[in-house]
């Protein structure tokens, strides 16, 4: 369903972003995939080589303007179309309210908030000529769930700035047949938490969910495949917790 589709990704070099690279193309798309790092990006195009006429790269730090405005203008002079945008990029740091620093809120805010902004203002063009479009924003479960094992205000507020860009973008361009929706998922295992604590730290937060697991990179692709293709074509606006039921409420 997704053949010959082009997909911009964002932060597609790691985690969430690299899994929905070999996702698409499996599916026959055509994917722009972005990073700040050259040689990240260049494993995932070398992991990808049987798709090599059907994968580009633009490196640069989303938070710059110019960023997004070289992933429309590959898509558009490689493939011909963009058709679904993938605002993933970001980090997650988890720290104490009274920790954070001005610069780790800019830092935050420019991923998260300034990157889906100007990405997508570079793509709505083409989808208002095309009539069609989805936008999916990679947000995430503690914007609206804050757990007291992970304080993280800094990086909320800005994912929530994503959450409301969603809703206002949905109103502004449904008439162009445009859709744009959240995923917010909790903990999903990738390499953003190598940094942070060691793989049985890691597992025993499965607890947190009332489901008793961590989520995997293929538990958000599913959904964001979903949201990118025609079966979601009544569908904008939303947001979907993919959380193990942390939202529904405390279980413990
Ligand atoms: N994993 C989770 O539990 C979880 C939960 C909730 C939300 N999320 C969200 O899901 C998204 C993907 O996370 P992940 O778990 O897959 O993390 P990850 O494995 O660390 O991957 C993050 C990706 O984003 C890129 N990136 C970060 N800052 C960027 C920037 N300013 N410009 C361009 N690329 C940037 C990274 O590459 P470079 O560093 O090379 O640029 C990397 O490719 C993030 O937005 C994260 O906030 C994740």
């Amino acid at each position: 369903m997704l053949t010959n589709k082009t997909i911009i990704i964002t932060g597609a070099s790691s985690g969430i972003g690299k899994a929905l690279t070999s996702s698409f193309l499996k599916e026959g798309a055509n994917v722009v995939i972005n990073s700040r790092t050259k040689s990240a990006l260049e494993q995932v195009l070398d992991e990808n080589c049987e798709y090599s006429s059907h994968i580009i790269s633009v490196q640069g730090d989303i938070g710059s303007k110019q960023t997004g405005q070289a992933l429309a203008a590959k898509a558009i002079n490689q493939f011909g179309s963009i058709d679904v945008l993938v605002n993933n990029a970001g980090t997650f740091i988890p720290k104490s309210f009274l920790d954070e620093t001005e610069d780790s809120l800019d830092a935050y805010f420019s991923t998260a908030v300034k990157g889906a902004f100007f990405t997508a203002q570079a793509v709505i063009p083409t989808m208002i000529e095309q009539n069609n479009g989805s936008i999916i924003n990679i947000g995430s479960m503690w914007v609206e769930h804050p757990l007291i094992q992970t304080p993280c205000s800094a990086s909320q507020v800005a994912k929530g700035g994503l959450h409301t860009l969603t809703r206002h973008l949905a109103i502004e361009f449904a008439q162009n047949n445009i859709r744009i929706n959240t995923i917010a998922p909790a903990i999903i295992e990738t390499p953003l938490y190598d940094s942070l604590m060691d793989k049985e730290q890691l597992l025993e937060l499965a607890s947190l969910h009332p489901l008793n697991k961590l989520g995997s990179v293929a538990d958000i692709a599913i959904w964001v495949k979903h949201l990118a293709g025609n079966g979601s074509r009544f569908v904008t606006g939303q947001t979907f917790f993919i959380d193990g039921g942390m939202t529904a409420g405390a279980h413990r």
